[in-house]
């Protein structure tokens, strides 16, 4: 069996910077565009930091064809900081992270009415807002105590773009079909794994990260959702590359490194579920649709022979481990 997709995108993606983002840039660069995440240290505030930045993901990317759809670290800004972000070349719109909630977040919103007036100049302005939702709660309800916030945002700013970045929860995907404008990202781990994979036996911390994967009804209401085709359902995988020493760690950091195996995993399930004509909606034609965007002609084309995941990727002095580490995968890229 083989499948080509159409300028797959990925639209939560983790590149890192320095030696790490030469190691990851090309193992994601079978897509044919990402939206950039800007956790950086320090995060990527202003359009200078973010064009600098783009630039070396292109310098990372070694001239392969691939669009950065940048992001800015959500700050509370006023119209004419807007107007600049807004003008700059590549941006693509906010990403807005509860102060502390994850990996380099410290400089995010610690109380929502802050972003207020920012938020109403974004609808206004056709700005998109990605958020990453998670409450300070208890960690395997912090989404769900987060559906408030996106409950009163959708209410509050009817036209503004609001993505629910990586959701993890059956109440989640209820919420996307409640309000027909928001629409959400889900990554590959969390169409596969629950919190017994990650702490039910062995620890493993390759597939820690943050949200925290949930229950199997959880599981199963983001998959479900995905192999429908549901128009508003988005992949971004949230390949979150860390060292591998600050991944096998006391204190293991979160993210799970997905960058290499997504489209082969992806399409090896929705084959298995007998839903490989709605990959093509979920890796592409859902983005393009909501935020009408026209991506580089790029075509992939992935087949049903195995792909050897290796035990890491190194280079530049760098070591990764991906989801599936020295496992086998059932499809594969053609080359
Ligand atoms: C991400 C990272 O490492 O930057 N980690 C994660 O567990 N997903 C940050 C994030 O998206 O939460
Ligand atoms: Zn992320």
């Amino acid at each position: 069996m083989k499948i080509t997709l159409n300028s797959p995108l990925d639209m939560h993606l983790h590149l890192r910077d320095g030696d790490m983002l030469k190691l990851t840039a090309p193992l994601s660069a079978d897509f044919a565009g990402a939206v950039i995440m800007p956790n950086l240290v320090p995060p990527v505030t202003t359009p200078a930091a973010m064009q600098a930045y783009d630039a070396r993901i292109a310098a990372a990317l070694d001239g392969a064809d691939f669009t950065r759809y940048m992001t800015l670290f959500f700050t509370p800004l006023g119209e004419k900081e807007l107007i600049a972000a807004k003008e700059a070349p590549g941006f693509f719109g906010f990403k807005l992270y509860p102060a502390g909630i994850t990996t380099n977040s410290e400089g995010g919103v610690s109380d929502m009415a802050q972003a207020d007036k920012t938020l109403r100049l974004m609808e206004e302005m056709g700005i998109p807002l990605l958020v990453h939702g998670e409450s300070h709660g208890f960690v395997m309800d912090r989404e769900q105590e987060f559906l408030a916030v996106y409950r009163h945002l959708a209410t509050k700013y009817p036209k503004l773009k609001l993505s629910m970045e990586h959701i993890t929860t059956a109440e989640a995907v209820r919420l996307l079909d409640e309000f027909p404008n928001i629409c959400a990202t889900v990554t590959l781990q969390h169409l596969i794994i629950t919190l017994d994979d990650v702490a039910g036996g062995a620890l493993r911390p390759h597939l820690f990260c943050k949200p925290i994967a949930k229950r199997p009804e959880d599981r199963d209401a983001l998959l479900r959702a995905a192999l429908e085709g549901h128009p508003r359902l988005m992949f971004g995988s949230d390949s979150a590359p860390h060292p591998r020493c600050k991944k096998e760690a006391c204190g293991c950091a979160a993210g799970v490194f997905t960058g290499p195996v997504a489209l082969p995993k992806l399409a090896e399930i929705f084959a298995a579920h007998g839903a490989l004509e709605n990959l093509q909606a979920f890796v592409s034609g859902n983005a393009c649709q909501w935020y009408g965007l026209q991506p580089v002609q790029k075509t992939v084309t992935l087949e049903d022979t195995p792909m050897s995941v290796p035990a890491s990727y190194r280079s530049y002095g760098e070591q990764v481990v991906p989801m599936y580490a020295g496992e086998s995968i059932g499809w594969s890229i053609v080359r």
